[in-house]
């Protein structure tokens, strides 16, 4: 079975929901406590084994390559002055190690993904929707690469929500259970309450077969006009193992402010110079409102 040595982070989007901040940065860049939220996920990514990071940009998305590269004045000034260089050299990217590529329009999640099918080639692959933010040990990914190793196919993660927020995602018709491990029988992006499968969610973290972008290539359209990378994996099923991992850990919704900012809470608090002080803090805030 071949490894999974490459990722996609699909970043091209706007990120209009966090405006103005995301006038002159990407949302990506949105740091929770100190380190931007694409760092968390690379991070992830390198933990289960990941070599190669393929980063789907756009116009106005250099901040992210600046950040993987060397900071050449900043670790020069700040050697001279004798401090620390590690937060900064633990940031970078060697050449090989990642790869851009633009996504010109905005026309969908697996649109997106297909723009890297020539530099992800005839392997699978993993995908990393950054603003589903996952805090576990092991990380999410490396949950799924631990499966994977023993089944191969198709593995993507779930988690389960209230049943009147199936709507805002893809949801999978569940088949059979063993453990965190659920056979994944059918796949629909966005459903109506009354007709989604179930109420486990697609979770932004997918480990997939090259065959996808073979069938993305076809370019058609789903739910909201959008070519979805949800349609397209459903057209995998029966076709090859197709499971889903049940996330071992907490999950932060950054693509919505509650979301963001209980993520910048919950990392705060587990900081060993941080969560204290901040624990006291917060107290003081809830028994004062
Ligand atoms: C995308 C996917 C969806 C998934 C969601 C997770 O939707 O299309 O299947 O459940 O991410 O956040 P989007 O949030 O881009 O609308």
């Amino acid at each position: 079975m071949q490894k999974v040595r490459k990722a996609i982070f699909p970043v091209a989007g706007l990120g209009t929901r966090f405006l103005p901040a995301t006038k002159a940065i990407p949302k990506e860049m949105l740091p929770i406590v100190d380190r931007p939220l694409i760092q968390y996920a690379v991070d992830e990514a390198r933990e289960a084994g990941i070599e190669q990071m393929i980063f789907v940009t756009g116009r106005g998305k250099g901040a992210i390559e600046d950040h993987f590269d060397i900071a050449f004045e900043l670790e020069k000034t700040m050697s001279e002055r004798g401090r620390d260089l590690s937060v900064l050299t633990s940031t970078r990217l060697a050449p090989g190690n990642c790869a851009y590529v633009r996504q010109q329009e905005p026309l969908g999640l697996g649109h997106a993904i297909w723009c890297a099918r020539d530099i992800v080639g005839d392997e699978p692959f993993a995908i990393f929707l950054p603003d589903e933010f996952m805090v576990g040990a092991p990380g999410c990914m490396k949950q799924m690469v631990d499966v994977y190793d023993q089944t191969g196919g198709n593995i993507i993660s779930v988690l389960e929500v209230p049943h009147e927020q199936v709507s805002s995602y893809g949801v999978i018709a569940p088949g059979k259970r063993d453990g965190r491990v659920t056979e994944v029988r059918g796949l629909v992006e966005k459903p109506k309450v009354a007709e989604a499968p179930s109420n486990l969610i697609v979770s932004g973290r997918y480990i997939l077969q090259p065959d996808v972008m073979r069938i993305l290539e076809r370019q058609e359209k789903g739910a909201g006009g959008e070519i979805q990378l949800t349609d397209a994996m459903a057209q995998m099923i029966g076709n090859m193992p197709f499971n889903a991992v049940t996330f071992d850990g907490r999950r932060y919704d950054c693509g919505s402010h509650l979301g963001y900012v209980e993520a910048n809470v919950a990392i705060a608090l587990d900081r060993p110079h941080l969560g204290d002080a901040l624990a006291a803090s917060l107290r003081h805030m809830l028994n004062d409102r």
